[in-house]
């Protein structure tokens, strides 16, 4: 019998090929000019990753009876809003890093200024991509543009939560857990948020549902967000494909830095009960979404 990890990964690769697929119709060709930013944005998009944003938002728009194909460019542009905060977050003005999806970081392989404008260029591909998508109507393509915009950037998105974890650096004991909790839910929450919601919009789920959606889905980010944090401590760099130890060499405020590994693994499994027992609140089928929320407890990268 094939079990719940097995089934989850089965999940990321299905939504992987879709996705990348489509984010290949949707890139500017690499060999037109300008080429190197074609080229830098190719490099970070396709470097691998798990997809997980595309899966879940898949996952959502199917649990509600939506055609899949009516949810790709949609997960391609939640996907390329996502590389863009990856290429912007490992800068050397930001984290500082040099690895990411077991490849050099953008800024390593195509200089800082083009790593900068790849960034900007994945943000507008990214909108521009739910514009044009005629398999949905305008009210639905103007909400999702409302949506993600929020989700990616400020009061409440990964920009703010990308300032607050700036702000947050060095200090990391005079933190307390409602700051944390917000640049938690800001910097990764939001995005994860905003997969399932996006899903749930296209489906045309009722208001009500969407509401209850959200609420897993921000338990969901949290328990992403703590996990990529323990992950940091106990994994190696050559598993998780980004160089490991860097949240305590640049005092990171993170879960195991503020509350201890063990605290913080119950604090995820907290969040764990609370998003499976808003998935209980759903009247549509949720396994999928179970084994997701299964797999971001369990993964090793
Ligand atoms: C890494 O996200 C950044 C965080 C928000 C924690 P992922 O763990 O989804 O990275 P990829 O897409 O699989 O590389
Ligand atoms: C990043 O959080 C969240 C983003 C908005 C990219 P981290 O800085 O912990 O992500 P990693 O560990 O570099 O992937
Ligand atoms: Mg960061
Ligand atoms: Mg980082
Ligand atoms: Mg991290």
């Amino acid at each position: 019998m094939e079990t719940t990890v097995e089934k989850a990964t089965g999940l990321l690769e299905e939504a992987s090929a879709l996705v990348n697929e489509r984010l290949e119709s949707l890139l500017p060709d690499p060999d037109e000019a300008p080429t190197r930013l074609h080229k830098a944005i190719r490099h970070s998009v396709f470097a691998g990753g798990k997809r997980f944003r595309p899966a879940l938002m898949i996952a959502v728009g199917r649990a509600f009876g939506t055609e899949r194909d009516r949810l790709l460019s949609t997960a391609a542009a939640i996907e390329m809003v996502h590389a863009y905060s990856l290429i912007h977050d490992d800068l050397p003005a930001m984290d500082d890093d040099s690895l990411r999806r077991g490849k050099p970081t953008c800024h390593v392989e195509f200089g800082e200024a083009t790593a900068i404008l790849a960034g900007d260029l994945l943000q507008t591909l990214a909108f521009r991509a739910i514009a044009d998508d005629d398999s949905l109507s305008p009210e639905v393509r103007v909400r999702l543009v409302s949506e993600l915009a929020g989700a990616a950037g400020s009061p409440s998105g990964m920009v703010a939560g990308q300032q607050l974890d700036l702000d947050a650096e060095g200090a990391p004991e005079t933190i307390s857990e409602e700051e944390l909790e917000r640049i938690h839910l800001c910097k990764t929450g939001a995005m994860i948020r905003v997969s399932a919601i996006c899903g749930a919009i296209i489906a045309e789920a009722g208001e009500e549902e969407l509401e209850t959606v959200a609420e897993f889905a921000s338990h969901l980010g949290l328990i992403f967000q703590i996990t990529d944090d323990l992950l940091d401590v106990t994994e190696t760099t050559e598993t998780l494909g980004k160089t490991a130890g860097k949240d305590a060499e640049a005092q990171k405020a993170t879960y195991p830095s503020v509350f201890g590994v063990h605290e913080a693994r119950n604090m995820a499994m907290g969040h764990y009960w609370r998003a499976n027992e808003a998935l209980g609140r759903l009247s549509v089928p949720t396994s999928d979404l179970q084994e997701l929320v299964e797999f971001i407890m369990m993964r090793d990268k």
